[in-house]
């Protein structure tokens, strides 16, 4: 596990946007995992701007997303369908079709999980993924629990999340109660992971991450026995380390 840090969140932003760049270049239709939330957003620029830039060609690569929120349209502007429009794909030459971005909406939610996992493991795995930290220490929207979950699931969102992401919404009665999530062994089974955190409010989930015991009760915990894993830490967010 290697983790590094940086003064700022553009820095972390663009330590990530490199790492992906490098592993674009290197393979031109790599499968990338990508996340939504705050966090990612300045490694989306700077991707964006390496490819306006014309150093970067996302025509042949592959991406699956981590989450969506259950029962949300997929046009609501809240929806990580929606964001993943405006904050990247609407802005670099990735093919839509190349994209996917599990459904919230599906009247089989266990036939959308089991598809989404077969979907990966056809297009060859994840070359690299991409992930936020819940302050909860969830990845994904695999929330602290009993047990770690292997594949693609149906999660209900725990109140810390639920306050979370209330700022995205009216009020906190419109934020989603379910969400499905790519599992902790999808996420696992990803050939090379980046774990970006900025802000001080992460401090305590990367404390839990980094020394706490590896348990379900801190999901990223399990990241440490990853054989390729790179924490990209602001200040802040490392502020317990
Ligand atoms: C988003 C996701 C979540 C977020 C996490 C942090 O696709 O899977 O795990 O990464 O909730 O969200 P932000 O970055 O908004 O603090």
């Amino acid at each position: 596990m290697q983790i590094h840090l940086y003064d700022s969140a553009a820095q972390v932003g663009q330590a990530a946007a490199t790492l992906i760049a490098a592993q674009i270049i290197a393979k031109p239709d790599s499968v990338l995992g990508l996340a939504t939330g705050s966090t990612p957003i300045p490694t989306y620029q700077e991707l964006i701007r390496l490819c306006k830039g014309g150093v970067l060609d996302f025509s042949r690569v592959r991406s699956f997303n981590l989450d969506e929120y259950c029962n949300l349209p997929v046009d609501h502007e809240q929806s990580y369908h929606s964001f993943m429009r405006q904050q990247l794909f609407d802005h670099i030459n990735i093919d839509p079709a190349n994209t996917r971005v599990p459904d919230g909406n599906a009247r089989d939610q266990a036939a959308e999980c089991a598809s989404y996992d077969t979907a990966i493991n056809q297009a060859g795995g994840i070359d690299i993924q991409l992930l936020g930290i819940g302050r909860n220490g969830h990845i994904g929207f695999n929330e602290p629990a009993d047990t770690f979950v292997y594949g693609c699931h149906i999660v209900n969102l725990t109140q810390s999340t639920i306050e979370a992401n209330r700022r995205f919404f009216e009020s906190e009665s419109d934020v989603p109660r379910q969400a499905i999530s790519l599992g902790i062994g999808s996420i696992m089974n990803a050939r090379r992971i980046l774990l970006l955190a900025t802000g001080a409010d992460k401090a305590e989930a990367i404390r839990a991450a980094v020394y706490g015991d590896i348990n379900p009760k801190t999901q990223a915990s399990i990241l440490r026995t990853h054989p390729n894993v790179i924490f990209l830490l602001d200040k802040a967010s490392a502020g317990l380390l």
